[in-house]
């Protein structure tokens, strides 16, 4: 996810556009850029680093002068944070410059056939052979609005581009598909946006933009066209939000809008590794030989990351017949363990920062193992010492409790498991295209259960007051249990313990007091008569029972105290959609109870401290 933004009309656009980037560094700040047109010249200051280091470098933009001009600031998703991969990126005469957010899935097609007809490449980016595209068709059309039309015909993913081409002074271009581009009107000036923050300083008239449309800006006037070339019509918005509510995507918390940027979050992750029918993870060092030498695999990870580790030892070893084992990194790092040397280690962190996971990876590798790091932010510690990077597509995460990129964790580690199991000769082919479909099918079945979001927050308000809560589950739902109690102590200080059902009878059932939150996680049919025995042992205490199950479930509708059903899927896959109300009933407790959602006491984003 970036921010990006355009400007024409009588003012200085460098100041505008490094203002409005300000506001918009919250979708992305590893590398920042701007770009001028001006006087049949376009400028261009970028590098990596925060924002502040351009606006110094330019000199709050003083020393980049014109009044029509584009910025960006990136959250990399392909090529590392570096002053090459920054944008704006551009064509090789310079004639067509370009801001990018989202993916370009064929980049790598759209890169050989332009290298066909002589063009050469300066980064690692996606974005770079989008623009190169455009110039291949603006050489042949001569106009950007055909160049650009023939382009995004030929791009495939989510996107949109903020481009000017220096032989047309004072206009600025951009087109979209999936990922928003909003257009301001101003007085004698318009603006290009990714999201309104950035522009609601300047104008609160805006038009947003429908899918595969293109916008031509010139000073204080706007015109639409679709994919065809044809002008469209568009009625102007005013928008309401303030500033603040709008970085928030008009959420009250970035929790709550990263917990609905999770459908999302788990298309772009699988949709990475996705290419042509196929799972292909060679980019990852996984090549079916490589796959075949794999003797077993520590996921090493703390916390959330650790869960979702939890999660995937259960989906590969059922799917992939490969022992796995799961390891807090804050103990693996100090156990004396025996390792296979054919053994894959699979680091999962969002941040990439984190000293224990960091210090185990390190471990792991001077034991000899192949180390695999399935982490969120591009060129961070972690992926940089790995032997090899599955990079999750979640953007950047702002809460401190984590969620999309929870849920992106567990969509790299689907496509290992479909993968390992496929090359190893476990599932034929037939079985592997219905698990794909089924893992293609959790970004809908996610954004449905969000509609049902309403009767979570209802619920919420019965334990503002409440002092403990049991999570309960078997298998990949005692995985779940573990998230979901993460989520409601982490935010709203309520104490929870997430418990392997069979085991309240050694124990902690001595702990239930009448009223006490007991959840159970009942997504996998096997064992649904089990867990709900050990749900009617806590009932029976006076325990309320909430049920969060898969939708066809009937145990214990009658004796839970609230029901919540996720849509059926493949069961292996089961823990992404059973985790979101659990996400959910944590956020509504927490802001039930007024507490600082985004930034929990005593809790930092990363830990990179032991
Ligand atoms: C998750 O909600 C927590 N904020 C925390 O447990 C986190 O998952 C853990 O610190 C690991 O962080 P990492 O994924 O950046 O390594």
């Amino acid at each position: 996810m970036c921010g990006i933004l355009g400007y024409t009309g009588d003012r200085q656009a460098s100041s505008i556009l490094l203002a409005g980037l300000e506001r918009l560094e919250y979708r992305g700040y590893d590398s920042a850029g701007i770009a001028i047109l001006d006087n049949g010249n376009i400028k261009i200051a970028k590098n990596k680093g925060r924002l502040k280091v351009l606006e110094d470098r330019i000199n709050a933009g003083e020393e980049v002068s014109g009044t029509c001009g584009i910025g960006h600031t990136r959250w990399a998703t392909h090529g590392e944070p570096s002053d090459v991969n920054a944008h704006p990126l551009w064509s090789d005469d310079m004639a067509v410059v370009a801001v990018h957010n989202g993916i370009v899935e064929n980049y790598r097609e759209i890169r050989a056939m332009l290298a066909e007809h002589g063009y050469t490449f300066y980064s690692q980016t996606d974005t770079e052979a989008a623009v190169k595209l455009i110039d291949y068709h603006y050489k042949k059309e001569k106009t950007p609005l055909k160049a650009i039309t023939q382009a995004i015909k030929e791009i495939d993913g989510s996107y949109c581009f903020v481009l000017l081409f220096r032989d047309f002074p004072g206009e600025v271009w951009g087109a979209r598909k999936d990922l928003p581009l909003i257009a301001g009107q101003g007085k004698g000036e318009s603006f290009l946006a990714s999201d309104v923050s950035a522009i609601l300083h300047d104008t609160r008239q805006v038009y947003y933009l429908d899918n595969m449309e293109i916008v031509q800006l010139k000073k204080g006037n706007v015109r639409f066209f679709d994919v065809e070339g044809y002008a469209t019509h568009k009625e102007i918005s005013e928008v309401t939000w303030d500033a603040n509510a709008a970085e928030k995507g008009g959420f009250e918390h970035f929790m709550m809008k990263e917990i609905h940027e999770q459908a999302r979050a788990v298309k772009d992750t699988f949709g990475a590794v996705y290419h042509s029918g196929k799972i292909d993870l060679t980019e990852k060092g996984l090549t079916d030989e490589a796959i075949r030498a794999v003797s077993q695999i520590y996921i090493i990870a703390c916390g959330s990351a650790y869960h979702a580790g939890a999660v995937a030892q259960y989906v590969i070893e059922d799917l992939a017949k490969i022992p796995v084992r799961i390891e807090m990194a804050s103990e693996f790092r100090y156990r004396d363990m025996p390792m296979d040397r054919n053994a894959l280690a699979v680091i999962i962190s969002q941040s990439g920062e984190t000293a224990d996971t960091l210090a185990a990876m390190r471990r792991a590798k001077e034991n000899g193992i192949k180390t695999l790091a399935v982490v969120n932010v591009v060129g961070s510690t972690i992926a940089r010492e790995a032997d090899s990077v599955f990079y999750t597509m979640a953007g950047p995460e702002i809460a401190v409790a984590t969620t999309k990129a929870y849920s992106a964790q567990l969509a790299a580690c689907y496509a290992m498991a479909v993968k390992f199991a496929h090359v190893r000769g476990v599932i034929d082919d037939a079985e592997c295209t219905r698990l794909i479909a089924e893992i293609q099918g959790l970004p809908e079945k996610i954004d449905e259960i969000l509609d049902e979001k309403g009767s979570l927050e209802e619920l919420a308000g019965r334990f503002v007051n409440a002092r403990n809560a049991f999570y309960l589950g078997r298998n990949i739902d005692y995985a779940v249990a573990m998230e979901g109690s993460l989520k409601m102590k982490e935010i709203s200080y309520l104490h929870s313990e997430a418990i392997a059902a069979g085991e309240m009878k050694h124990g902690p059932i001595s702990l239930i007091e009448r009223g006490m939150l007991v959840a159970g996680i009942m997504t996998q049919k096997g064992l649904y008569q089990k867990t709900a025995s050990n749900m009617l042992e806590a009932k029976s205490r006076g325990g309320f029972l909430l049920v969060v199950s898969s939708r066809g479930c009937e145990y214990l509708k009658d004796d839970a105290d609230f029901v919540f059903h996720v849509p059926e899927t493949d069961e292996h896959f089961a823990a992404s959609l059973a985790v979101i109300p659990l996400q959910l009933l944590g956020y509504y407790v927490a802001v039930a109870r007024k507490l600082d959602v985004d930034k929990p006491r005593n809790l930092a984003k990363s830990v990179t401290v032991e």
